[in-house]
This record gives C-alpha cells, sequence and structure tokens, in this order.
C-alpha cells in the first residue's frame, strides 16, 4: 500500500502533541516534514517540543522553525495560551532535550520544497495559527497547485474560543487564515463545531495506560494534565487537532458539507471569524468541506486505538 505523503504543520501543544502521536503511528500516512509556529506558546517552545517529541518516539522525521510571529492577528499582543498548554506547551511534561538538530531550512521552505518534491500528492495537516503555509503560498507562486488538500483545525462556522466570534488558530493570524482559504488548495474545516464535542474520558486515559507503550502513555500524561485543568475550571480533555487528523484518515467519524468560506480581517468585533456560507446564501462556489457533525464514540476508539498500536517501546 501507498502511503499519503503528508506535512504537519503545529504549535505543539498539548492537543498537537497528541494529534503528531496519533500521526506518527497512522499506518495509512507517511509524515515527511513537520514544521513549527508561533501560537498555543512561543515558536521557540513549540519547535523545540516537536524535536523533542520525534525523538522520544524514535521517530526521524525533520523538524523546522517557523514563524515566530503572525502576519496579522491577536497573538500579536499575547503570549499564546499558557493556561491551557502550560508554559512551554507540554502541559509542565518535560521530554528528555534532544541532541538532533533542526532542519536548517525555516518552514515555508519545507512546505514548498517537500511540495514540489511530492508532485502534487503533498497533503497538509495544518493545527495551528496558518501563518507558515501562508508565507509559503505567498513566497511560491507556483506552490498551491502542488498541494493536494489542507486538513485543518481552525475557525467555527457557529461561536468562538477566544472572541464570540473567533476561534484562536485563525483568529492569531487572521491575515494568514484569508490567504490559505482563498488559496483555491482543496480543504477540509475541522473547527470548534466538531471539536469541542471530541472530548476523552478517564476510561480512555485507563485503556492508554493498559496498552502502556511511550505514545500511550505520554498520551495519558497529556490528558492527566486536561484532568486538572477542566477540575480548575478552563478546558476539558478536547482533542481539536487530533480530529483534524482523523478527518483525513477517519473520514467515517465526521460528516462535512461543501461550502464557501473566508476570514474575516478586520471588523471591532468580528477580526479572524470564519465566515461559512452553511446555508448557500451568498451563491459563491465552495472552496471547502466543513465539519458539520462527529461520531464521538467512534473517534475516541481510533483515537485510543492508534496510538497503543505504535511499535514504540514500553
Ligand atoms: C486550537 O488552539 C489550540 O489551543 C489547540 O491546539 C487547537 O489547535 C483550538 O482553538
Ligand atoms: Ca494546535
Amino acid at each position: 500500500m501507498n502511503k499519503r505523503p503528508f506535512l504537519i504543520d503545529c504549535d505543539t501543544g498539548t492537543d498537537d502533541a497528541i494529534a503528531l502521536m496519533a500521526a506518527v503511528h497512522c499506518p495509512l500516512v507517511d509524515i515527511k516534514a513537520i514544521t513549527s509556529v508561533n501560537g498555543n506558546v512561543a515558536e521557540v517552545y513549540t519547535s523545540r517540543n516537536n524535536l523533542d517529541l520525534m525523538d522520544y518516539l524514535d521517530q526521524d522525521i525533520p523538524v523546522s522553525r517557523g514563524a515566530v510571529r503572525p502576519l496579522m492577528g491577536g497573538a500579536l499582543d499575547t503570549e499564546g495560551a499558557p493556561d491551557t498548554h502550560g508554559k512551554t506547551g507540554l502541559g509542565g511534561i518535560k521530554l528528555p532535550t534532544s541532541q538532533r538538530a533542526f532542519d536548517p531550512r525555516v518552514a515555508d521552505q519545507v512546505i514548498y520544497e517537500t511540495a514540489v518534491a511530492c508532485k502534487g500528492e503533498l497533503e497538509l495537516l495544518v493545527i495551528g495559527p496558518m501563518t507558515n503555509v501562508a508565507i509559503a503560498l505567498c513566497n511560491h507562486l507556483d506552490l498551491a497547485p502542488l498541494i493536494k488538500h489542507i486538513w485543518f483545525m481552525g475557525g467555527a462556522y457557529q461561536g468562538g474560543n477566544v472572541l464570540p466570534t473567533a476561534e484562536f488558530n485563525i483568529w492569531a493570524d487572521a491575515l494568514a487564515g484569508h490567504i490559505v482559504t482563498q488559496s483555491g488548495i482543496p480543504m477540509t474545516m475541522v473547527g470548534l463545531d466538531v471539536t469541542l464535542k471530541a472530548v476523552m474520558t478517564e476510561e480512555d486515559i485507563a485503556d492508554l495506560r493498559k496498552a502502556g507503550t511511550k505514545a500511550a502513555n505520554l498520551t495519558a500524561d497529556l490528558l492527566d494534565f486536561m484532568v486538572a485543568r477542566r477540575d480548575r475550571g478552563g478546558e476539558d480533555l478536547v482533542m481539536h487537532d487530533a480530529l483534524a487528523f482523523a478527518a483525513a484518515v477517519y473520514p467515517e467519524c465526521l460528516s462535512c458539507k461543501d461550502c464557501y468560506i473566508d476570514v474575516e480581517c478586520a471588523g471591532e468585533y468580528t477580526l479572524g471569524h470564519t465566515f461559512a456560507d452553511v446555508r448557500g446564501r451568498t451563491g459563491k462556489k465552495p472552496n471547502a468541506s466543513v465539519a458539520l457533525d462527529i461520531d464521538v464514540p467512534k473517534f475516541r476508539r481510533w483515537l485510543v486505538e492508534t496510538i497503543s498500536a505504535g511499535k514504540t517501546e514500553k
């Protein structure tokens, strides 16, 4: 079986780390590269987390550094979301520091060169602010047709988390979100409408502990951090980013609808809002598939099984 080539762009991040563990253990995909971006925490931490995590899981996947600032957006004035992910992004978990070097190329160059090498077959999983992908599209005008599909966690057709009408990844770099959604690349939006329902439980933590592999144990540790976070009034055990990966490899757990989407780059109250014309009122041609509903038990089972199946040593 030919594995599908993927590049993951992320701001790791507790739930990004869990998505990465599912992706590297999923038999359907071949992760060609990981690119890091400023988001949940500063880029210096997200890059380090990606490198340390790949080393910890014995994965020889190149990790590169990426954008330290957004092109435009809320994250300009913030330090990301340390309350949600801990100061350095992994909920206080300290992985052994990898001695491996970063890929010397910057993220946008890696995105472009990987797309060229994959000859039109590369799929992107984008689970942080879209800054790196937008820069790559601006620097390389021939890039868009080389990308087969973008699966992204971001936005919401109703509601938001940082603002009443904006989701964090898109709000954190609204201009990048606009550039990417208007690129013409086929894409699937997995937004808060579905991700807020993708909540793991204590039963899942027990199953992961039973599996006992390195990845399963680390996932259980990250979920334990989320239990404590939930119990002090913060976010639940929500798997925003792993659900975007599930959309790519296990579409049976979601239902989606084709519609036109764009990102609001101005507006006193609506900066970073993802406009999704779910009811087809604008007459504009659909440019994305938008996830509308999720089968939660199917998703939870898939996530636990995919991560537990990893051959990483106990
Ligand atoms: C998104 O922001 C981050 O907290 C998560 O990693 C996810 O990508 C949810 O709004
Ligand atoms: Ca993320």
